[in-house]
């Protein structure tokens, strides 16, 4: 029997911080709304020139160290994201062709904030199917080029960065389960309502911004949230305490600890790193697993629950041995 493993993780903030302080000089906001509201201090903003497949380069080699292989030996490469450098090619190409890496398979994946679960499912699909061996699984964003700099209720919540894993085969199980999700009946409650099809002309005049319902938002997530986690339970027939950690969508710490009470978890198993970098969509996820792998909290043979919530309404666990 094949499994999957990750066996590399790794992350990237740009250079440029924008905190809650400097946010006050730009709309109607405070520190103390923001961080009471949020848990947010402070994130990251890609430079002019930076991409979303610059950011996604940065964590990958990154990933790719840890994991002690080179380049040439990936055979797939996944990105995640929802704010792709261009229209086409997919970033996922753009990243391989920084990379250095030819001719394996490359594609992106759009499920917003839920998108790193996504990705990781479909690369554990591959591998367990025995047709790749390593893959390269990325979540990458400069959300900050969609936000409404004068909207103080979104602008303030999301940040740019990076995160990525790399997933081997093992005969050892690596990935337990993963569950995924989605609902498209609930698109206007947290969109960006422009696009190609859709707006083209608002798209091409730079005002495509994100728009979200937040209160409804919020509730949707804490309660979908919590579902997956007895789903993936469920399914692997273990209990709450056997989960070491749960990694879980940087969103709002609000929503984190509702979720932590719900399950009746100690804050002390859960990852949270969003005061450090808001919300970044798809990386959120990477982002904090390869900061707690760094710092030392994570460590190998802990049983790790990763989950996410976002557009779509789009949602999705993992659940896996590090
Ligand atoms: O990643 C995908 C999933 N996304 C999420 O999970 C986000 C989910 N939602 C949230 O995190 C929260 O709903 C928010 C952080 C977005 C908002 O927090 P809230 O406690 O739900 O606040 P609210 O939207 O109910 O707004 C409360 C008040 C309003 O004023 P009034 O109407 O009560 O006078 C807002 O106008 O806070 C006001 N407000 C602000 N005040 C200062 C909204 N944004 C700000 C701001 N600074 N930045």
């Amino acid at each position: 029997m094949t499994y999957s493993r990750i066996t590399g993780t790794g992350s990237y903030l740009p250079e440029k911080l924008l905190t809650n302080k400097d946010l006050e000089k730009i709309v109607d906001t405070t520190d103390t709304w923001i961080r009471e509201r949020t848990g947010i201090k402070e994130r990251h903003i890609a430079a002019d020139t930076e991409t979303t497949s610059d950011l996604a380069f940065h964590a990958s080699r990154k990933a790719i160290e840890m994991a002690g292989i080179s380049s040439s030996e990936i055979d797939m490469v996944i990105l995640a994201t929802t704010t792709a450098d261009k229209i086409f090619p997919g970033t996922a190409c753009l990243l391989q062709k920084q990379l250095d890496v030819h001719g394996c398979p490359a594609f992106d994946v759009q499920a917003v904030c839920t998108g790193f679960v996504y990705a990781l499912s479909i690369a554990d699909k591959f591998i367990r199917a025995g047709e790749t061996r390593r893959v390269l699984v990325v979540g990458s964003e400069t959300l900050s080029r969609i936000l409404d700099w004068n909207d103080r209720s979104t602008c303030v919540l999301f940040g740019d960065g990076a995160g990525a894993v790399v997933l081997e085969a093992d005969s050892e199980p690596g990935i337990m389960s993963t569950h995924l999700h989605a609902d498209g009946s609930y698109e206007d409650l947290l969109h960006v309502p422009h696009g190609i099809s859709i707006g083209y002309e608002q798209l091409k005049a730079g005002e495509a911004y994100v728009y979200m319902e937040g209160n409804a938002v919020f509730k949707m997530a804490v309660n979908k949230l919590g579902q997956l986690v007895d789903e993936a339970l469920t399914a692997n027939g273990i209990s709450k305490s056997d989960i070491d950690w749960l990694v879980p969508h940087q969103a709002n710490s609000r929503i984190i600890e509702a979720t932590a009470r719900k399950l009746r978890m100690s804050m002390e198993r859960v990852i949270v790193t969003v005061a450090e970098h808001g919300n970044t969509s798809a990386a959120s996820i990477p982002l904090a697993l390869d900061i707690a792998v760094r710092d030392g909290r994570i460590k190998r043979g802990e049983t790790l629950m990763l989950e996410a919530f976002g557009s779509g309404f789009t949602w999705g666990s993992v659940l896996l041995k590090f």
